[in-house]
């Protein structure tokens, strides 16, 4: 199967119907997701944090495999940041560690099945190692596959990412004997975890949140912003597909002008300016 083929038929029929109303030409190539809501989740039900994130994990899976049905080349999703990783308590942050594997283990048929093939970003050399050669394992096992990529950010941090690439950015100038005053965006871009994928073309974020959490700030510049009341664990692939709905209605500009934003003068040069 290749990039991008369609398993329509594979939908459930709420999602049918919203994929229906969607341009296909228009689909984003990325999109990224800010999980957020495990915790208040639990808390709406009187259980405990665990079940949240357990929770989440199936949300996961569900949402990888509606995005592949779709043919969305790039999922990518903010698993655990490290802030996460330094602020939570510890018995927390290994309960995160063991679900982390054991979803790699129990859904690597699913995956394949499906045609995904799972990566990383992230500092993930400070994870556990038996953690670290879990992540290996599937990495390795759905390299081939030509289906969506998932990318889970482990243990990620935007800042943290642009420090490692400004470091790689460096050596390679000392090592090229490069001018500074030539560096380009391009070459950030080149140096950065993400320098194989595209840019999100959207970024979703659960549970009501307006904040970004130090998730791809180098790469969401320009990115279209999602955010919805739901909680993480209640978030399926109709509500993905919800999001490429709204997406679908914004006009993008990248800083140039839209349809229907007034007349363009030609004669800038002769308008007296009036500043009060
Ligand atoms: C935010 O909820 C979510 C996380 C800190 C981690 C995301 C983890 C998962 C979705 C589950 C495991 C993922 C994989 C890939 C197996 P929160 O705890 O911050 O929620 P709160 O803000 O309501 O407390």
């Amino acid at each position: 199967m290749e990039s991008g083929s369609l398993r329509i038929d594979e939908l459930s029929p709420e999602e049918r119907k919203i994929y229906n109303t969607l341009k296909p030409e228009q689909l984003p190539q990325h999109v990224a997701i800010i999980m957020d809501g495990n915790g208040r989740w639990a808390g709406q039900r009187s259980l405990k944090r665990f079940l949240g994130h357990q929770q989440g994990a199936k949300s996961v899976q569900l949402v990888t495999e509606t995005a592949s049905r779709i043919g969305l080349p790039w999922l990518t999703l903010y698993a655990f940041s490290l802030e996460n990783n330094l602020r939570r308590p510890r018995a927390e942050v290994n309960f995160l560690m063991r679900l982390l594997k054991s979803y790699l283990e129990s859904n690597l048929q699913r995956m394949m099945d499906n045609n995904v093939r799972i990566r990383y970003i992230g500092r993930t050399r400070d994870l556990p190692p038996e953690v670290q050669d879990k992540m290996r394992w599937a990495e390795d096992a759905t390299a081939r596959n030509t289906g969506t990529t998932l990318t889970l950010a482990l243990n990620y941090g935007g800042r943290s990412e642009i420090v490692d690439a400004f470091r790689s950015l460096a050596r390679e100038i000392e090592a090229k004997h490069l001018k500074a005053d030539r560096i380009t965006e391009e070459d950030v871009h080149r140096h950065l975890y993400t320098a194989h994928m595209p840019d999100p073309d959207l970024l979703i974020r659960t549970s009501g949140e307006m904040r970004i959490s130090n998730f791809l700030p180098w790469q969401i510049a320009y990115t279209e912003i999602f955010v919805t009341e739901r909680f993480w664990p209640d978030f399926r692939g109709q509500h993905l597909l919800e999001a490429i709905a709204a997406f679908q209605c914004r006009e993008r500009r990248y800083g140039g002008i839209g349809e229907g934003s007034g007349e363009v003068e030609e004669n800038v040069d002769q308008i007296r300016i009036a500043t009060s």
